[in-house]
């Protein structure tokens, strides 16, 4: 099992370039199936949960070659319909793959993808669009077939909750429909974006990406190209919020500003000095910092990806602070976790309350899922002393180079195989 050993208590100094968006780069893999031509992309990150989808986008039949910082991937002789179920079971995420298999071939086969460490995470939104679409969808007891047959048609989408997922699947599966597809509801984020761009640039038809109304005009064929991801949004608020913690100064490189308002709003209201220049930004902590009140919410509004790294911030911040999630059902599992290292929080349902105290123990603590595994870091290099955290897996699915580059800013951080 991967451990981190963290010897905390150094401010963090230094640059930092922030890498491709893992949660772009996993719909942006999933479009290269739809198209026969070769396309080349630059920027995917080198993380767990990318690798499970090249496996399985060579398994279907896909080449993919990886060469110096770019991958180029030409899925003309597709011939497989099925996501292998110990892949799917590894990354969750690879549910987006089914939108993209069925739009090119008309038919696939995956496992339920199931709950995990932060919720149930059902895929009913993503299913019964398909139905809307003309797709006949079986659920079976271990696997769920889906089969178009006929061409998939347009169709109007009114999504029950704007689901991240079920709009890059509605997205991706009509692509080559008959007609045009009207999204209602849809997802915002701007992993949507980069989805409508990159097939935009293969020569799909989608307007209003990063709107609740996107509209998909299915074209007959696709071209090669050639496309950058956008930087992650999330592991740029993990730095931030890692200096703030530790008290120091970063020059973040390589991200986009614009994508994170609500987190370096937060961060300036809780007494963070920020500045930005193009896809630059820089961070000076400012000593104590102060408490503030959080609601999770879909994009614009406050990441619920970074819930728990604001949670592991405010353990140290002046005064109570409150959270509130509304997104997953069950993020608060880290909690229990801080609390050993004598956080003081106090869950009531969906929120918790948080009362800053002066410092933290160091201990052994377990890492339970990605953003978890990132809270406890933050945790362990604020506080004097060694830490131990097991698990760190989950950390290595979603950051890539993560301790190479907080030992690049000051951090002392040991990744150990025991
Ligand atoms: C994406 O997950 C992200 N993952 C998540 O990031 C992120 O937290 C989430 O969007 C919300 O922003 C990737 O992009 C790979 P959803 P997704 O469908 O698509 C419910 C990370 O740490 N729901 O928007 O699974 C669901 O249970 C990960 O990088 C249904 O009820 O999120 C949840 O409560 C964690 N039925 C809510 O909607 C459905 O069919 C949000 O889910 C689908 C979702």
């Amino acid at each position: 099992m991967l451990k981190y050993i963290i010897e905390g208590g150094n401010k963090l100094n230094g640059e930092v370039k922030i890498s491709g968006s893992k949660n772009a780069s996993l719909p942006i893999l999933a479009a290269s199936i739809l198209n026969p031509n070769p396309v080349t992309f630059y920027n995917i990150p080198d993380i767990e949960d990318v690798n499970t989808t090249l496996k399985i986008l060579k398994i279907l039949g896909c080449k993919v070659v990886k060469k110096c910082g770019k991958i180029t991937i030409s899925c003309k002789k597709i011939n497989r319909c099925e996501i292998p179920r110990d892949l799917m079971n590894k990354s969750r995420s690879t549910v987006i793959l089914a939108g993209a298999i069925i739009g090119r071939l008309g038919q696939v086969t995956f496992s339920n993808p199931g709950g995990c460490n932060i919720g149930k995470r059902p895929i009913d939104l993503h299913l019964n669009a398909f139905r809307k679409m003309g797709i006949t969808v079986v659920e079976g007891k271990s696997d769920i077939k889906c089969y178009a047959l006929t061409k998939i048609h347009g169709t109007k989408i009114k999504l029950r909750f704007p689901s991240v997922g079920a709009t890059e699947n509605i997205i991706l599966a009509s692509v080559y429909s008959n007609g045009t597809t009207c999204i209602y509801n849809a997802a915002k984020e701007p992993e949507i974006v980069d989805l409508a761009n990159c097939l935009n640039q293969m020569g799909a038809n989608i307007k209003g990406a990063g709107t609740s109304r996107v509209i998909i005009r299915g074209v007959n064929k696709l071209h090669s190209c050639s496309y950058t991801v956008m930087p992650d949004r999330i592991e740029t608020g993990t730095f931030l919020c890692m200096c703030v913690a530790t008290n120091g100064r970063l020059h973040l490189k390589n991200t986009n500003a614009k994508n994170i308002v609500s987190i370096i709003l937060k961060l300036r209201e809780m007494g963070a000095k920020i500045s930005i220049k193009n896809d630059e930004i820089y961070i000076n902590a400012n000593n104590m910092f102060n408490s503030t009140n959080i609601v999770t919410r879909p994009y614009p509004g406050f990441p619920t990806d970074m819930q728990p790294i604001f949670a592991s911030l405010l353990t140290k911040a002046n005064g109570k602070s409150k959270i509130e999630e509304t997104i997953f059902e069950n993020r608060f599992g880290f909690c229990d976790e801080l609390k050993k290292m004598n956080a003081n929080i106090i869950k009531d349902g969906n929120t918790i309350e948080i009362t800053g105290v002066k410092n933290l123990k160091p201990c052994k603590v377990t890492c339970l899922d990605l953003r978890a595994g990132a809270a406890l870091v933050l945790a362990c290099l604020s506080t004097n002393g060694v830490s131990e955290i097991d698990n760190v897996e989950h950390i290595l699915r979603g950051y890539e180079k993560f301790d190479e580059k907080l030992n690049s800013i000051n951090a002392n951080v040991k990744l150990i195989n025991d």
